[in-house]
């Protein structure tokens, strides 16, 4: 059951941090938008899975401020939509979208709802970073509402996505929130309360009908 208190908690911790993301992502990477404008692809097992994405439709589910998957994806030659449930990453993943020259349809969204997304659009769904999803199961069958027939989901994730007290125990981890380990490297700490969510693999893997 989804708890909107859980789900506002995870908005407002990602709107707080991504100015800061993005700060440290630079910091980090000076030539980030020149990367992406030369028609870079990172490195990431992912990008060699699907093949030839030439012309296809592919929805990132969790794009972030820096959309380096999704501007990856839209080099490889994908069509690409990229949602993220923070409107903050949103605002910044266009400005680094004009200042990179791609073009790629961004949205906010819930990736558990995927809600201003039509059914049967996408060849491809691209869902990563569950461990900040409850209600995986809805996670799920969106992914497979979005797609067309025959289109295909490429899930990829850290597992176990949080660290659960028990395996089998699925309430809510609350927690501080100080940094991604870029933030890490400077010195960010924001210590913002927050909650993550566990799924075993048996949630992941079977999915009711
Ligand atoms: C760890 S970051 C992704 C980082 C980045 N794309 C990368 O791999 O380098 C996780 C992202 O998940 C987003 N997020 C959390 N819950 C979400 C949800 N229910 N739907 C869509 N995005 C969500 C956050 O706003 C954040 O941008």
């Amino acid at each position: 059951m989804s708890n909107n208190k859980d789900i506002e908690m995870v908005i407002e911790t990602w709107d707080k941090y991504h100015p800061i993301y993005m700060e440290c992502i630079l910091r980090d990477r000076p030539d980030f938008h020149g990367f992406f404008a030369d028609g870079g692809v990172e490195t990431d097992f992912e990008f060699e899975l699907l093949g030839d994405i030439q012309g296809l439709k592919l929805l990132d589910t969790c794009c972030a401020c820096d959309a380096r998957q999704a501007f990856s994806w839209t080099n490889l030659g994908a069509n690409v939509t990229a949602c993220d449930i923070s409107p903050v990453a949103i605002n910044i993943a266009k400005d680094n979208a004009k200042k990179i020259g791609l073009n790629v349809n961004f949205q906010v969204a819930d990736a558990r709802t995927l809600e201003p997304i039509n059914d049967n659009e996408y060849d491809i769904v691209y869902a990563t970073y569950i461990g900040w999803y409850q209600d995986i199961e809805m996670g799920f069958k969106n992914w497979f509402r979005v797609l067309k027939p025959g289109g295909r989901l490429l899930y990829v994730g850290l597992y176990p996505a949080t660290v659960s007290k028990n395996y089998y125990d699925r309430t809510p981890d609350y927690y501080i929130f100080e940094a991604t380990p870029v933030g890490r490297k400077y010195g960010v700490n924001i210590n913002i309360p927050t909650v993550n969510f566990h799924h075993t693999l048996s949630d992941i893997v079977i999915v009711k009908q």
